[in-house]
């Protein structure tokens, strides 16, 4: 792989991919709706045509935060940055005289919904809930690309643990201020991936055979108050005050249902069956490394 497209470059996931290929000298060409970005792109109109002729993958990552409340109208920019622009994208790279070998495309552990104790693998059926459903069209709408022979990677991305974005700064925020605790009832599946590992499996999902929808979750999903747990020894503080999730649902919403207080236990079936190897596997060493603490012994 020497030449990557990315849409979302900018983001969370986006920064930490692009400084790890550039790091290995691939040439990494930015797609987005800044004027600084390599092609500039509304994500509504179409893509000019043939300016991706000739890479060899495209990532696409690019979506309006989904962790604020879902007023409407951010609902709606949920969705009409994801699905349309991934189809606009699909469609272009199927009419490209030289398409890439692979697109690798956004989704999320969302699409099955709250899921109790069950382990979700990717054979596992999607849930029903406004995230869910989200997801379901967002991979779906790269099926185009899938249909002219590119090879299609879905990332369905745990929690991303890191303490430059995501939800982890704001899951820490309680901690540093000594009011740290579980989250509902603390019962809840946790599946989280850190950073680090994400881009990992993203370059082992262009660099491998691997196609379809992937659980990009590190092995061992924890319980919301193990997670705690690990938080608070990690960072020396109390882990005292456990937040109701029907605060967490006056404050948020359905978007607390959906995310924080949603049961999900995946299991990264595919990843582990193609051979991928994760170096933070387990929960403890994921936060030392995301949180850039030293891990006692
Ligand atoms: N972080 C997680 O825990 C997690 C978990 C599962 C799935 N994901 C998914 O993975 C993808 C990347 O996540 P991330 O954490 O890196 O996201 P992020 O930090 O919020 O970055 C989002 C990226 O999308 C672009 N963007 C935002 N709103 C947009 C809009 N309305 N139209 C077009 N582009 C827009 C941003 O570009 P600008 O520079 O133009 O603002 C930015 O590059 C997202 O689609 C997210 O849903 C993330």
């Amino acid at each position: 792989v020497n030449r990557v497209a990315i849409t979302g470059g900018t983001g969370l996931i986006g920064r930490a991919l692009t400084a790890s290929l550039v790091a290995d000298g691939v040439a990494v060409i930015q797609i987005g709706r800044r004027a600084s970005s390599d092609i500039q792109w509304d994500f509504a109109a179409a893509f000019p045509a043939n300016a991706l002729d000739g890479v060899d993958a495209v990532v696409n990552l690019a979506g309006e935060p989904i962790g604020k409340r879902w007023t409407r109208s951010r609902r709606r920019a949920i969705r009409e940055s994801r699905v349309r622009p991934t189809e606009i994208l699909a469609r272009t790279l199927a009419a490209l005289p030289r398409r890439p070998a692979v697109m690798v495309s956004g989704s999320a552990m969302g699409i099955y919904g709250d899921r109790g104790d069950d382990r979700l693998t990717e054979s596992s059926a999607p849930g029903s809930d406004y995230l869910a459903e989200l997801a379901r069209d967002w991979e779906n709408a790269t099926r185009v690309a899938a249909d002219a022979g590119i090879r299609v990677v879905q990332l369905r991305t745990a929690l991303v643990l890191s303490r430059d974005g995501g939800a982890l700064p704001r899951i820490l925020l309680p901690f540093r201020l000594g009011v740290g605790g579980s989250i509902g009832d603390g019962r809840q599946w946790m599946s989280w991936i850190g950073l680090h590992d994400l881009t990992r499996a993203i370059r082992f999902a262009m660099a491998s055979r691997i196609s379809g929808p992937v659980n990009v979750a590190a092995p061992h999903p924890v319980p919301n108050r193990e997670f705690t747990r690990a938080l608070s020894t990690i960072l020396s503080r109390p882990a005292l005050f456990p937040v109701p999730g029907l605060a967490l649902k006056a404050a948020f919403g359905e978007m607390a249902e959906a995310t924080i207080l949603a049961s999900q236990r995946l299991v990264p079936e595919k990843l582990l069956a193609h051979g991928f190897t994760f170096d933070d596997a387990d929960v403890e060493t994921a936060l030392h490394r995301a949180l850039g603490t030293a891990r006692r012994r």
